[in-house]
């Protein structure tokens, strides 16, 4: 054995062996005992049959279908069409796979169909045989309806967060980071894959990367090797040369994917594409602007305090410039949501700053909080949940956080939204964000 594969392997065995220590982040914060992870027995199935089915918008009017196959002449063809079992059309995509350690992946296909009709059910099939799937897609105008939740894990917990989610109605799910839990662990990605199949081969769920998707054994390359290969989002489509951070616009929202864990500064890639994205944004087309990314810039929880704050130092002065009404996190495993603010201060033309990253992962919950709570947070609290973004017209969105010990229909903490470009904030601030995006 090399040098270099023996090395990871003993590390390997000794993160294996040390996952049931309970972990202590700094001093004085401990993580609460979490639920069992969930079991996935082996049930025997055809090495062509279609595995872990998501799906993710991938451009106007357009969708990509991913899936595994352990077979791998199976082909990366999509047949699809508006009746069940009736295929009017088909495309042809693309397949890759990766080795990791001592694991080799499956066979996994990328293939966008359409163009697509919106609201509308199809149905289709992966690799020309096997089973019917269906999806719907999202409406092309107001209003709709996202489903919100980050640090999703394979426990318990999470089935109860998917189930609640299933309740919704929701048209896409935006997913801020923190996926699998897999870490270096890589067949736990495939049980994940077949665990939120029933969703997320039905809406389109659009991710951002956390740090649990990046791969952490030392000496080996690491960064975000399974992410990339099986969660691919259109980055391409919205002119970014990464899968780590990327645009998309559906139904009058420009919705921003930022990446915490890749270069944020003012001469790296994201922001040069950011500041490009930026200028592209129309808020007549869409008057709602959103941000995604993975650790919190507001966080009043002692858990990953400050962890967010450089990105923020660089970043924040350009979103506000642009008037992003809300950015959503993940990371912290507690809700919170703050008032309208910037550089700290309340500001009604800031935006509404969400940590949803109660999804239900093996770490438990972040249950100490900063005192006296800060006067941007408006909302807090450590329970597992998810969050719901329901944006009626070009002016109004009502936001609600469901926790799992509640039935579906209740709202634990609920507001709504009005847009920065409905109370004037925009086009007050168009002259500041043109200085901006001229910069160097
Ligand atoms: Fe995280």
């Amino acid at each position: 054995m090399e040098f270099r594969a023996l090395c990871a392997a003993l590390l390997l065995f000794f993160l294996s062996s040390s996952s049931a220590i309970a972990v202590t982040i700094g001093e004085d914060y401990v993580r609460p005992r979490p639920r069992k992870t969930l079991s996935f027995p082996w049930r025997p199935k055809r090495s062509s049959d279609p595995q872990q089915v998501h799906i993710s918008l991938a451009g106007e009017k357009h969708m990509r279908i991913t899936w595994i196959t352990d077979d791998q002449s199976t082909p990366s063809v999509v047949e699809y069409g508006t009746s069940p079992g009736v295929y009017s059309s088909i495309s042809e995509g693309e397949s890759t796979s990766y080795n990791y350690l001592f694991y080799s992946s499956g066979k996994i296909h990328h293939v966008v169909i359409g163009p697509l009709e919106s609201n509308t059910t199809y149905y289709y099939r992966c690799g020309g045989k096997g089973q019917d799937f269906h999806l719907k897609t999202p409406p092309s105008q107001f209003p709709i309806h996202f489903a919100v939740v980050g640090d999703l894990g394979q426990t318990e917990w999470t089935k109860s967060t998917l189930d609640h989610i299933n309740n919704c109605q929701y048209d896409v799910h935006l997913l801020p980071g923190d996926i699998s839990y897999a870490d270096y662990q890589q067949h736990l990605w495939d049980s994940f894959g077949q665990l939120v199949q029933p969703l997320a081969s039905t809406r389109p769920w659009m991710t951002t990367e956390g740090n649990h998707e990046k791969e952490r054994i030392i000496l080996l390359e690491s960064g975000f090797q399974a992410y990339n290969a099986r969660w691919k989002m259109p980055y391409q489509e919205s002119g970014s040369t990464s899968n780590l951070y990327y645009s998309f616009e559906v139904a009058g929202v420009h919705a921003i994917m930022l990446g915490s864990y890749t270069d944020y500064d003012e001469d790296s890639n994201q922001y040069t594409w950011l500041k490009a994205d930026l200028a592209k944004v129309d808020r007549q087309r869409t008057p709602w602007l959103l941000v995604l990314l993975h650790a919190p810039w507001y966080n009043s929880n002692w858990a990953h305090q400050g962890e967010g704050d450089s990105m923020m130092a660089t970043m924040e002065p350009l979103l506000y410039a642009a008037g992003v009404d809300i950015l959503l996190a993940g990371h912290v495993h507690a809700y919170e949501r703050s008032e309208r603010v910037y550089n700290g201060e309340l500001d009604p033309c800031g935006a509404v700053h969400i940590t949803i990253g109660d999804g239900g992962n093996r770490e438990g919950l972040a249950e100490r909080y900063k005192n006296p709570k800060p006067h941007w947070s408006a909302f807090r609290e450590a329970s597992f949940g998810h969050g719901e973004l329901r944006i009626v017209n070009s002016s109004h969105a009502l936001w609600s956080w469901h926790r799992n010990d509640d039935d579906e229909p209740v709202q634990s903490d609920q507001v709504w939204i009005n847009s920065l470009a409905s109370i004037g904030c925009v086009p007050r601030r168009s002259h500041e964000l043109r200085k901006v995006l001229m910069g160097p």
